[in-house]
């Protein structure tokens, strides 16, 4: 078929802890700042907590299952910190530690291969209470986790990733308060930022010492920004988007340095960077893990729109639920100045996908075409990566289930799977049945 890939290109999809597991205080977990802060009124659309989710924390057996079901080959999932430590640092749960581990023995029996990710924002609340990401301690307690982690799945997961998306993490959640834990403070960000890189940096040698066949990479939500028209303001605030979304953390993990211009643009103080952190925040990388959507059209609002020049680039008009734009080509462009501006060694689409509105039909399927074209061009992009040479190893469809979509609460199905959240019944879209259909057809096996 037209969709051909390399043999041993990776199919996968992905999930994380608190947006499926539920079982939020079971089996001695400890809480997180997303308990804290859907649990908090006005949070999240419709007063929802991710107290049950998918319950998948009960229904894991069945879920593996149906990975299997559908053919894949890899599945992204993320630990939860509090439910192996519950106070963050200190005393392990082994409860906790048995449910990842038991976890991953099913997926290995069932031939998939475990891609672990260790931070995907449920931060233990004990440790927000001693400051959070913007404390330098954390970093310590980051490293606790990442050996404690490392060394009870170690032997059977050969594939980490330290954060997800660092800028959601600290602009999100103390930028904008849109994430937990809901400050609004820029400085708060910018030292958030440090930490989730450092620990990042850190996280990678530790894991390697535990783990020494590991493959260790971070992943990053990098969304190409275009100037709505070629006048100068459009192309500055376009520069300065892309630096402070995408440069901000790649220029660090590249050994580059933050970005000069950046850190003139946010004007603040860099004084929680200590000599030595840019190094260990360049710990070479086995792969870069890329999480796309969408692009960004960048518009100044520096000078009146009467002085500007109107326009040349305009959002098309294929938006998913989530109101982004579907724009396959910025994956293409995306991946192409990766290959040629940063040269990581590997990279993976560690997420990709779209919200639609759908809805069970009389039959009791769920067809969701516009998904599955979403998903095509976007596959068919990366092929085109591979083409010119980029190194992309695999792939991982966002999201493997309907899940607790953070601010948004269960309003955004992002799933190839179904799920009522009701009587928790899993229902594959077409959407799933067409992957399982492209991983046959190219027929991967993930090797050593
Ligand atoms: C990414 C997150 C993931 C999910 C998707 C839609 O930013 O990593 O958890 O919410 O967006």
């Amino acid at each position: 078929m037209e969709l051909s890939f390399p043999s041993r290109f990776v199919w996968g999809a992905a999930t994380a802890s608190y947006q499926i597991e539920g079982g939020w205080d079971e089996g001695g977990k400890g809480e997180s700042i997303w308990d804290r802060f859907s649990h908090t009124p006005g949070h999240v659309a419709n007063g929802e907590t991710g107290d049950v989710a998918c319950d998948h924390y009960h229904r894991w057996r069945d879920d593996v299952a149906l990975m299997s079901e559908l053919g894949l080959k890899a599945y992204r999932f993320s630990v939860a910190w509090p439910r192996i430590l519950p106070a963050g640092r200190g005393a392990v749960n082994p409860g906790g530690i048995d449910f990842y581990s038991r976890l991953v023995d099913a997926l290995l029996d069932a031939g998939i291969v475990p891609f672990a990710t260790l931070y995907h924002w449920d931060l233990p609340q004990a440790l927000q209470d001693d400051g959070g990401w913007p404390a330098r301690m954390i970093v310590d307690a980051f490293c606790q986790y990442a050996a404690t982690a490392s060394k009870a799945l170690g032997d059977r997961v050969r594939h980490w990733i330290t954060v997800n998306e660092p800028w959601v993490s600290a602009f999100v959640g103390y930028r904008d308060g849109r994430h937990a834990p809901g400050h609004t403070d820029l400085g708060e960000a910018l030292a958030a930022a440090h930490h989730l890189l450092l620990s990042h940096g850190h996280g990678v040698k530790v894991i390697r010492e535990n783990c020494p066949e590991a493959q260790v990479g971070i992943a990053l939500n990098l969304t190409p920004q275009e100037p709505a028209s070629p006048s100068p303001a459009d192309r500055i605030e376009s520069t300065w988007s892309d630096g402070q979304i995408n440069r901000w953390f790649l220029d660090p993990l590249a050994g580059r340095g933050y970005p000069q211009d950046v850190i003139e643009g946010f004007g603040k103080p860099m004084d929680f960077v200590q000599a030595g952190d840019m190094a260990a925040i360049a710990e070479p990388v086995d792969f870069l893990g890329v999480n796309y959507y969408t692009r960004s059209i960048a518009r100044s609002s520096a000078i009146p729109e009467a002085d500007n020049e109107p326009p040349t680039i305009t959002r098309g008009a294929e938006l998913t639920e989530m109101g982004w734009e579907v724009y396959p080509e910025g994956l293409f462009n995306l991946l192409r100045r990766l290959h040629f501006d940063y040269a990581f060694p590997a990279i993976y689409v560690t997420e990709n996908g779209a919200a639609f509105a759908d809805q069970v039909g009389p039959d009791g399927q769920v067809d969701d075409p516009d998904r599955l074209s979403y998903l095509r061009r976007h596959l068919e992009m990366v092929k085109r990566a591979i083409h010119l040479g980029a190194p992309v190893k695999g792939y991982f469809v966002w999201a493997l289930l309907d899940n607790f979509e953070w601010g948004f609460g269960f309003s955004k199905r992002f799933g190839v799977v179904y799920v009522d959240f009701t009587t928790q019944q899993r229902i594959p879209k077409t959407s799933a049945r067409w992957y399982r259909q492209v991983i046959l057809e190219n027929g991967s096996a993930l090797g050593a």
